[in-house]
């Protein structure tokens, strides 16, 4: 789905006229392509830490063109900010103001990155309030940065080095254009397992993958992603998608299965057919979700029911198969769409939100089930994405909700798969429990 308007004002007369009239100026955004480098431009790693030594020696292993003191009127491509070691709020001023003082040099669509630590983890009141303090600063400086610039951060369990594996991983995906619609937004890594890949555009080569709903909007960019990333794609949906998902399934060279995912034996046909036509299933994404609005003094029971049963007690009967089987034991990844309307709320959707909250709940509660035998779960909080869905949305109130983000335009369905695929990957091993929102930071709500 186009968004004009981004379009006009990204260049030429369109983009003077909106700057004198102090209209929304959102930027065409850098969106990966396989070979592109993971940044243009250097690399500016702050901070005084052991762990800052370490991640920039790895950086400049990546043949990234490191600097641990900013040049004057130098474009720099990404600032990463390593804070892993503070130890009270009065620890952050040297740093984040040095930062500050190269952000006027931060290239369109650049990246700026904290690493920390968790701060439920910290060991004291001080400790905790300078990593929480992190949360807070990132997060308003999200909402500072211009022209497709973003900030996110990664917090780090208690002992993890900055360079393990997953720490890495996120890294590379916040420096890269697979994170163009992803804001304001942290990744914890809890443990140091997990991999980087030996072709870095090609993560998923040798997986066997599940995308429900692939026959149209967001699941069909899935189906695209992990294809492209080098997984053999399931491609399932309603039997009434028939002719839209057979193409899907052609186009990604994978194959189709007809399915209602809210049927008792769903998850049991799927592990069934990974099984038979691929001969194995390391990927499950749920994608497959309905809406049915109503203000909840207008819901009747039907339409409160099917979005239960299809948004959310389908997910929890598929996981149950899918754990109890043994075809689904070799470090295995479970990635859920959630909805940032289950994190924030949306007028007239109490039972959309009732669902996705609960695909929130649930992927938490299944992380440690799968720890033992090495599988992750985690969800994709989507913002204002460009669908069908969103389409049919009157104008003005499609229009609000495009721009009410800080990046100012709505989300491409790819925007989501670029971060189901990481998730997916073996570099994002040590991440699970997590929901990582793509919402370009949304303005209202949490
Ligand atoms: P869509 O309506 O374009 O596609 C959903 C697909 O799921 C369709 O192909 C449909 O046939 C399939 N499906 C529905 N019920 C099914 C069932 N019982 N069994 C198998 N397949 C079924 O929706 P869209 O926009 O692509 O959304 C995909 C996911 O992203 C959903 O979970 C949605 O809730 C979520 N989402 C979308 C946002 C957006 O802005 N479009 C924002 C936040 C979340």
């Amino acid at each position: 789905m186009a968004d004009k308007y981004t379009q006009l004002v990204s260049h030429g007369l369109g983009k003077d006229v909106a700057k004198r009239l102090g209209l929304p100026q959102p930027v065409v955004l850098r969106r990966y392509q396989p070979g592109d480098p993971l940044i243009t431009g250097p690399v500016l790693v702050n901070g005084d830490s052991v762990g800052a030594d370490d991640l920039a020696t790895t950086l400049l292993g990546w043949g990234l063109d490191v600097r641990r003191n900013a040049l004057p009127k130098e474009k720099l491509g990404a600032i990463i900010l390593v804070l892993d070691s503070v130890q009270h709020p009065d620890d952050l001023g040297k740093p984040v103001l040095a930062i500050g003082a190269s952000l006027r040099d931060l290239a369109p669509n650049g990246r700026v990155i904290t690493v920390s630590r968790a701060p439920r983890q910290a060991p004291s009141p001080a400790v905790a309030a300078a990593r929480q303090g992190i949360d807070g600063l990132l997060r308003s400086l999200a909402k500072e940065l211009r022209s497709g610039a973003t900030a996110n951060g990664i917090l780090l369990s208690e002992d993890l080095a900055t360079t393990s594996p997953s720490v890495l991983g996120a890294l590379r995906f916040f420096l890269s254009g697979r994170s163009a619609y992803v804001d304001g937004q942290f990744l914890t890594v809890g443990t140091d397992s997990g991999s980087l890949p030996a072709d870095p555009d090609r993560p998923l080569a040798g997986k066997v993958a599940v995308v429900t709903g692939a026959a149209r909007g967001i699941g069909a960019a899935i189906a695209r992603t992990l294809h492209r990333d080098g997984a053999t794609v399931v491609s399932v949906d309603i039997p009434a998608a028939g002719d839209h998902l057979a193409a899907v399934a052609n186009e990604v060279h994978g194959t189709a299965l007809q399915l209602d995912i809210s049927r008792s034996d769903a998850g049991q046909r799927i592990i069934d057919h990974a099984v038979e036509r691929h001969g194995r299933l390391d990927i499950v994404v749920h994608n497959a979700g309905i809406t049915r609005d109503r203000l909840l003094a207008n819901m009747d029971p039907g339409r409160w029911q099917s979005v239960i049963a299809v948004n959310i007690a389908s997910q929890l009967r598929i996981n149950e198969a899918l754990l109890g089987s043994p075809h689904f034991k070799d470090a295995p990844r479970i990635v859920s769409v959630a909805s940032t309307s289950g994190i924030a709320g949306n007028r007239g959707q109490t039972n959309y939100g009732a669902s996705k909250g609960g695909v929130i709940g649930m992927v938490r509660s299944t992380a440690p089930l799968m720890e033992s035998f090495g599988g992750t779960i985690n969800a994709v909080a989507p913002g204002f994405i460009e669908t069908e869905m969103t389409a049919r949305m009157p104008l003005a109130i499609r229009e609000t909700a495009r721009r009410l983000n800080s990046l100012k335009q709505g989300g491409q369905p790819g925007d989501v798969a670029e971060a189901i695929a990481f998730l997916a990957s073996d570099a994002a091993g040590g991440i699970s429990g997590e929901v990582l929102r793509v919402c370009g930071q949304q303005l209202v709500g949490a």
